[in-house]
């Protein structure tokens, strides 16, 4: 039997799309490996977001070279693909600075592995035009998926913050209808799925067409998902201040299967640089957001993502960064230093700010945020929380999952409590995950 290795970087579209290649090629007859060095197709599912993520790539095909031609000694044909935002930025480029790879293919295009890798035999072939077909059309039913999946509902783009390549990466913005969702989401729960994340660079711009012949919102795409049976737990990621509309605050209080938990990504908290960022939203607008949403569920987890040292950023607006953090409360977050990209409008900045800069600051930043997830976990230590089962703990007779605030807890309960709900009394606040007990005999003894 052939074997297929995928690796993936970058944010969890990219994770669902190398689940998706992986079924693609399974359902060619192609085994998924964990190990590269007996694999058959080695598919690198690329990043283009900061320029670190984008040139991990070729030190990656550099290994590969390496490993590509001792298979090749002992008889073995291994196709190296490029895959992801890498693939459809920089394209025909990647087989000019790499001589290893002999697949180029975007994210819209993954569908067509199978007849892009016959083509290889001949030729070494790049396939990133946006196709006129949907690739979900396409794409084999879904065989991998555990306790919990991603579900990616929305794809692509039309907000061009001044600093980003996603909208050039992935396109614009399409929403899947809501018929198609359902089926997928009803198969993911049959096959024992209880948790379903649904994904999109801005997922709460979701519009797809409902079964009526409308279209559908994000919280309305929730109601259909919440009936099917067997499915604990709703979450939704990333989503964009400027879509997060009344229905959608409203359903954080009105949707019970809908967990506490927000990702919104802030950026800054200077109106200067977020006017410049072109975000079209002020510091104060989000926190008046913030504060909507809180007052319908008033103990939400909210996260966000930060980037700092954008092109011409002062000492005064990253203070006022440090003090929509220090307003606000963030349970988690992302932050970054800003990363200049080909093709994005920032990029023609001239007023850089020094890398020194932009370290001191990420680490003050870094600093607080840091200190604020450290306290909200360590209020979890005492209370009761519900917690959804995934799959064994890190010693025998522990089990693992994640509370409602998606945080990690480690607990002991025997392995047939996977897939289910347990109240656990969380106990202690380790650095990266909580530890509790069962907090229920039935629970204890199930
Ligand atoms: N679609 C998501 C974010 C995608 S990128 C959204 O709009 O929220 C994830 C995060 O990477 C962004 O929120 C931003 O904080 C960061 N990011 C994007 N481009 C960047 C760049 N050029 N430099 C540094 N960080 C960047
Ligand atoms: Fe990038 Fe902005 Fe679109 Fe998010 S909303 S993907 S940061 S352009
Ligand atoms: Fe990276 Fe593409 Fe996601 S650039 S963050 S993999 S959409």
């Amino acid at each position: 039997m052939k074997k297929a290795f995928v690796k993936s970087y970058g944010c969890q579209m990219n994770a669902y799309d190398a689940a998706r290649m992986a079924d693609v090629l399974g359902a060619e007859g192609y085994a998924a490996t964990d190990a590269v060095e007996e694999a058959d197709v080695v598919i690198l599912n690329t990043c283009h977001i900061r320029e670190k993520a984008a040139d991990k790539v070729y030190s990656e095909l550099g290994r590969l070279r390496v490993l590509k031609g001792e298979r090749a000694e002992a008889g073995h044909d291994t196709k190296i693909v490029v895959a992801g935002c890498v693939a459809q930025a920089e394209g025909a480029e990647i087989l000019a600075r790499s001589s290893t790879v002999d697949v180029v293919v975007g994210p819209q295009n993954y569908h067509r592995l199978p007849d892009l890798l016959a083509r290889s035999r001949t030729k070494r072939v790049v396939d990133t035009e946006f196709p006129v077909e949907d690739k979900f059309d396409h794409l084999p039913a879904r065989r991998t998926h555990g306790v919990t999946a991603f579900l990616t509902v929305q794809e692509g783009c039309d907000k061009f913050c001044a600093f980003c390549v996603v909208p050039y990466t992935r396109g614009a913005e399409v929403s899947r209808s809501v018929e198609a969702i359902l089926a997928e989401a009803g198969k993911l729960v049959a096959g024992g799925v209880r948790e379903i994340t649904l994904i999109g660079q801005n997922v709460n711009a979701y519009h797809g067409l409902s079964r009526d012949g409308a279209n559908a919102t994000l919280p309305a795409l929730m109601r259909e998902l919440e009936r099917l049976p067997g499915l604990l737990r709703l979450r939704y990621t990333t989503s964009h201040p400027n879509d997060m509309g009344d229905d959608l605050i409203a359903a954080h209080g009105a949707i019970p299967a809908l967990m506490p938990y927000l990702h919104l990504p802030v950026q800054s908290g200077s109106d200067r640089v977020l006017k410049a960022m072109n975000r079209k939203h002020t510091g104060d607008a989000y926190r008046r957001l913030i504060e909507r949403v809180r007052l319908v569920r008033p103990d939400i987890a909210l996260s966000s993502d930060f980037i700092v040292g954008f092109p011409g950023e002062t000492d005064a607006e990253f203070e006022d960064t440090m003090r929509l953090v220090r307003d606000i409360g963030f349970a988690s977050a992302f932050s970054f230093k800003y990363s200049s990209r080909p093709g994005t409008p920032a990029a023609e900045s001239a007023d850089a700010v020094p890398e020194a800069v932009k370290s001191e600051r990420l680490a003050a930043l870094q600093g607080l945020l840091d200190d604020q997830r450290h306290a909200f976990n360590a209020a979890a230590v005492g209370t009761v929380v519900e917690v959804l089962v995934e799959k064994a703990g890190r010693h025998p007779g522990q089990v693992a999952g994640k509370t409602p605030h998606l945080l990690p807890v480690q607990f002991d309960a025997p392995a047939a409590t996977i897939g289910t709900l347990v109240p656990v009394r969380i106990v202690r606040a380790g650095s990266n995950s909580l530890f509790g007990e069962a907090a229920t005999d039935a629970a204890a003894a199930a």
